[in-house]
């Protein structure tokens, strides 16, 4: 009897260790499961993670090999939808802590100004002013970004460009880039292609992040200083009102 009596009480124990135990996995696991929740941009959280996969503007254009090719028409997807393309972006690179790379970004950046101060051509970067171009918004003027930002990698000013001014100022930089690196890229409704397979180098090319820039109508560029009547907003042009 006293046998069976402390078999039954070492059973009640074995049963009571084995709920605790349940009830500490079950614990464990509805922690692990909100750790996954509140870890959604993890990556490490695997396939559940959105950050697992490429985001935004990166999930159409990617320099990885694909499991399966991707179709040609695919390839023309992304509205080829400009006749002509009528505005374009130069972006002078620096590296942001390094003093002379800044220095030789802001040399061509003076020179620029002078040139456009003269009237040899019209481009808007920061440091013109509406006296140098008549009918300029300069509040529209984007500033330099002392860091990354966007797609961009690292330190840079923006110069933007009409068509009527194109081979002019891509003489110019081209002459004066000294050992900038230069992005240039045109501005339609596809971001993303235009920063990818319609850029174009003066200099070493960076790696640019494409997650930031949106696909389609949304596009991130829009035509810029309407006010001048140039680019898109000239009048009377084909192509001028597709964008
Ligand atoms: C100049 O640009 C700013 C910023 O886009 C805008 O708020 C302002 O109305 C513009 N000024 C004129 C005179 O168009």
């Amino acid at each position: 009897m006293r046998g069976i009596a402390r078999l039954a009480l070492s059973l009640a124990l074995a049963l009571s260790l084995a709920l605790e135990k349940a009830q500490a996995l079950a614990a464990a696991a509805a922690a692990a499961a909100a750790v996954a929740d509140t870890a959604g941009s993890d990556p490490r959280a695997g396939k559940n993670s959105p950050a697992w996969y490429p985001q935004g503007g990166a999930r159409y254009a990617t320099s990885h090999a694909t499991k399966t090719p991707i179709p040609g028409e695919d390839h023309f997807a992304e509205t080829f939808d400009v006749e002509t393309i009528l505005e374009f972006h130069f972006h002078a690179y620096f590296f942001e802590h390094n003093p002379q790379a800044k220095a030789d970004a802001m040399r061509l950046r003076r020179e620029l100004i002078d040139a456009v101060a003269r009237g040899d051509f019209v481009c808007v970067l920061p440091g013109v002013t509406a006296a140098m171009i008549p009918g300029l918004n300069e509040s529209e003027i984007w500033p330099i970004d002392d860091g990354p930002i966007g797609p961009h990698p690292v330190g840079q000013y923006e110069i933007w460009v009409p068509d009527e001014h194109l081979a002019a100022v891509m003489s110019f930089i081209m002459i004066h880039r000294g050992e900038v690196s230069i992005l240039f890229h045109p501005l339609t409704q596809s971001c993303i292609e235009d920063h990818s397979g319609r850029a174009m180098w003066l200099g070493p090319p960076f790696r640019l992040d494409l997650t930031p820039l949106t696909r389609g109508t949304d596009h991130c560029d829009r035509p810029q200083y309407r006010s001048l009547g140039l680019g898109y907003a000239k009048r009377h042009v084909a192509g001028a009102a597709l964008i």
